[in-house]
């Protein structure tokens, strides 16, 4: 067990939740889910036009549940969805309302193409005490594919 990290993810169509179950077998890790108060809508088009209100009214939506241990741990692999070309809403509210001094953040975007966009920068503005590595992005399509275990396994340290 590496009880000194957590893997943390937010989700709206499963990716980032597979990627994160992978990342916490792989590590042997705790996991931890960011959940909003508020329901998203359940369809592509709606969510996106949802979300996309929500960044430009920089919202910080409320959370169902704070993480309240993260001194235990060192490292914290945070696994979000790009969404309008950032970090969804809710990462902003969960990075916001935490301490991460001292601590190491291993980003992993999953997007539909866009790679990372503002996201590592996004990242590191608002966690600036942190240390941020540098992170992996993976396509939605290639969320199931071998290579993608491989190259996960890879950037983990894990071969
Ligand atoms: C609201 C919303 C906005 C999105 N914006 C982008 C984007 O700007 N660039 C991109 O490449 N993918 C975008 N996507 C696609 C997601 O990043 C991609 O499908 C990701 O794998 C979803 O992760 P999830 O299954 O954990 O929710 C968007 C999806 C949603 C729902």
């Amino acid at each position: 067990m590496n009880t000194n990290i957590l893997v943390v993810y937010f989700t709206w169509s499963n990716t980032s939740k597979k990627i994160a179950k992978k990342i916490q077998t792989l590590l042997q890790a705790d996991i931890f889910q960011i959940q909003t108060e508020k329901t998203y809508p359940d369809t592509y088009l709606a969510c996106v036009v949802d979300a996309g209100k929500e960044k430009m009214k920089k919202e910080r939506p409320v959370l169902r549940d704070y993480l309240q241990n993260i001194e235990r741990y060192e490292k914290i692999v945070l696994v979000f969805p790009n969404w309008w070309g950032s970090l969804p809403m809710p990462v902003f509210t969960f990075l916001e309302h935490l301490d991460f001094s001292g601590k190491t953040i291993l980003p992993v975007c999953m997007n539909g193409g866009s790679g990372f966009s503002k996201t590592m920068k996004q990242i590191q503005e608002t966690c600036p005490t942190a240390k941020v590595l540098e992170g992996i992005e993976i396509k939605k399509k290639a969320v199931d594919s071998e290579k993608t275990q491989k190259r996960l396994e890879k950037w983990l340290g894990i071969e």
